[in-house]
C-alpha cells in the first residue's frame, strides 16, 4: 500500500512532531508517513528530535524575504517529497495566500482549546481565566484566520480542583498526541481515493486502450454514460505514457475524485499517431507579415504535425462528445492539451492547444492540470453548477 506522505511543520519543542512519527511507524498498516519536518527556527529542539529518528529535516529561513518568497521555498520542499498532507504542530507562523492557495483542504493544525473558543495564543491561562469547565484540543484545517478554519476532530479535558496552567497544558498536550494521529488517518480516507495510485493506473490504461480503439470494450459506453458525470482528461495525467518522452504526468489529485467523477482518459497526439515517444512538438508562428495568426506546429526536424494532430483531436472531440463528457482537464503547456499557455518560437505564449481550442470553439469548458491542482474539486464543481444551472 502507498503511504500518503506527511510534512510537519515546527517551531519549538515537537511533542505533536514526535508523536505522529511514532505513530506513523508504529502500526503497520497506517496509510500516511512522515517524510519531513520543516521549522521556521534553526534551534527547534523538534529538529534534532526529527533527525535522531532519521526523518529528513529542512530549516527554512524566513529573514531578509517576502512571505510570498518564503513559502515558495517551502512549498518546493513540499514538492519534491510530493506531499499529501501538511501537519502544523506548533509552527508559530501564520500561513499565507501562497501555500493556502497550493495546498487548500490538505493544511491541519492541532490547538490546544475547544475552537471556536480560545484562538490564538496564551489559550490554557486565558481559559482557567474565563473559568472554563471542560477545556481540549481541535484539529483543524487551517484557513486565512487564525485556528479559525473547519474542526475535523476534538478530544475534551475537565477543568480540575486547583488546576494551574501547566497541568492543564499536560493533560490536553496528552490528549493531543493521540488526537492528532486519529484525525490524520481518517482525513487520508478522505482525501484519497480507497484504490492504490496502481490500480488506477491500470483501470485508466484499460479505457484508454478501449477509446482508442487498441481493444474492443462493449461495457465501456454503458460505464460511463452511467450516473456521474464525466469528466476528459489527458492521457498523460491519469498515468498514461503518450507524452513526447514516454513519460507521464500522473496527476494524483485525480483519485480523490474518481469515486464522484467518470474519468475518460483522451489523446489527441495518440489518436493523430503521432507516437510515443516522439520528438517534442512547438509552434511556429508564420505569415505575421500578413497580420494572420497562422500556426504551424513542427517536431525539432521541422517537419510539420499540424495536420495530423487536427486529426487527431476532432476524433477525440467525437470520443468526448459520445461519452457525454461534461468538460476537459488538459496537461497545460502541452500543444494539444494545454488551455492557457502554449510553446510558441521557443517562448511561452499565452495560447490553446488544438484539442483545447477546438473543444473551447464549442464552449466546452477546460481547465488546466495546474488550476486543478491548486483547487481540487473546488474548481470542478463550480464548472459543473454552471452547466446545470445553463441548461434550466
Ligand atoms: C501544542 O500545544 C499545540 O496544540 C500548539 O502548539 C503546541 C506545540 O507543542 N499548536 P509541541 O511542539 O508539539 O510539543
Amino acid at each position: 500500500m502507498s503511504k500518503t506522505p506527511v510534512a510537519v511543520f515546527v517551531s519549538g519543542r515537537g511533542s505533536n512532531m514526535k508523536s505522529l512519527i511514532d505513530w506513523s511507524r508504529k502500526y503497520n498498516n497506517c496509510g500516511w508517513e512522515v517524510v519531513c519536518v520543516i521549522s521556521d527556527n534553526k534551534d527547534a529542539p523538534a529538529l534534532k528530535i526529527a533527525s535522531d529518528m532519521e526523518v529528513t529535516i529542512y530549516f527554512v529561513d524566513p529573514s531578509n524575504k517576502s512571505k510570498a518568497e518564503y513559502e515558495s521555498e517551502i512549498d518546493e520542499i513540499l514538492n519534491s517529497h510530493d506531499v499529501g498532507i501538511i501537519a502544523l504542530a506548533g509552527f508559530m507562523r501564520i500561513i499565507g495566500e501562497y501555500l493556502l492557495k497550493r495546498w487548500s483542504g490538505r493544511i491541519l493544525n492541532i490547538h490546544p482549546s475547544l475552537l471556536p473558543a480560545f484562538p490564538g495564543l496564551n489559550v490554557q491561562k486565558r481559559a482557567l481565566n474565563a473559568g472554563v469547565g471542560f477545556s481540549g484540543c481541535s484539529v483543524h484545517l487551517v484557513d486565512e484566520g487564525i485556528d479559525s478554519g473547519k474542526i475535523l476532530g476534538q478530544a475534551t479535558v475537565e477543568v480540575q480542583r486547583g488546576e494551574t496552567v501547566e497541568s492543564l497544558t499536560n493533560r490536553i498536550l496528552e490528549k493531543e498526541h493521540k488526537l492528532y494521529p486519529e484525525v490524520i488517518t481518517e482525513y487520508i480516507n478522505v482525501i484519497n481515493h480507497r484504490s492504490s495510485v496502481e490500480e488506477f493506473i491500470i483501470r485508466m490504461h484499460e479505457r484508454f486502450d478501449i477509446i482508442h480503439g487498441t481493444k474492443t470494450g462493449e461495457n465501456l459506453l454503458n460505464d460511463i454514460s452511467g450516473n456521474k458525470p464525466a469528466l476528459g482528461v489527458s492521457a498523460c495525467l491519469c498515468g498514461i505514457n503518450c507524452r513526447y518522452d514516454g513519460k507521464n504526468q500522473f496527476m494524483k489529485d485525480l483519485l480523490r475524485i474518481d469515486e464522484e467523477y467518470e474519468i475518460v482518459p483522451l489523446c489527441p497526439e495518440f489518436a493523430g499517431n503521432l507516437g510515443v515517444p516522439r520528438p517534442p512538438m512547438e509552434f511556429t508562428l508564420l505569415d505575421v507579415s500578413r497580420g494572420e495568426n497562422q500556426v504551424d506546429l513542427q517536431i525539432e526536424t521541422g517537419e510539420s504535425k499540424l495536420s495530423e494532430l487536427i486529426c487527431g483531436s476532432e476524433k477525440m472531440k467525437t470520443v468526448f462528445n459520445e461519452l457525454s463528457c461534461h468538460c476537459f482537464i488538459g496537461k497545460e503547456r502541452s500543444p494539444s492539451c494545454g488551455s492557457n499557455f502554449v510553446h510558441m518560437d521557443g517562448k511561452l505564449v499565452l495560447n490553446k492547444g488544438i484539442f483545447t481550442s477546438i473543444l473551447a470553439q464549442d464552449h466546452i469548458p477546460v481547465i488546466s492540470d495546474e488550476v486543478f491542482r491548486i483547487n481540487s474539486k473546488g474548481v470542478l464543481k463550480r464548472v459543473l453548477l454552471n452547466l446545470k444551472n445553463k441548461k434550466c
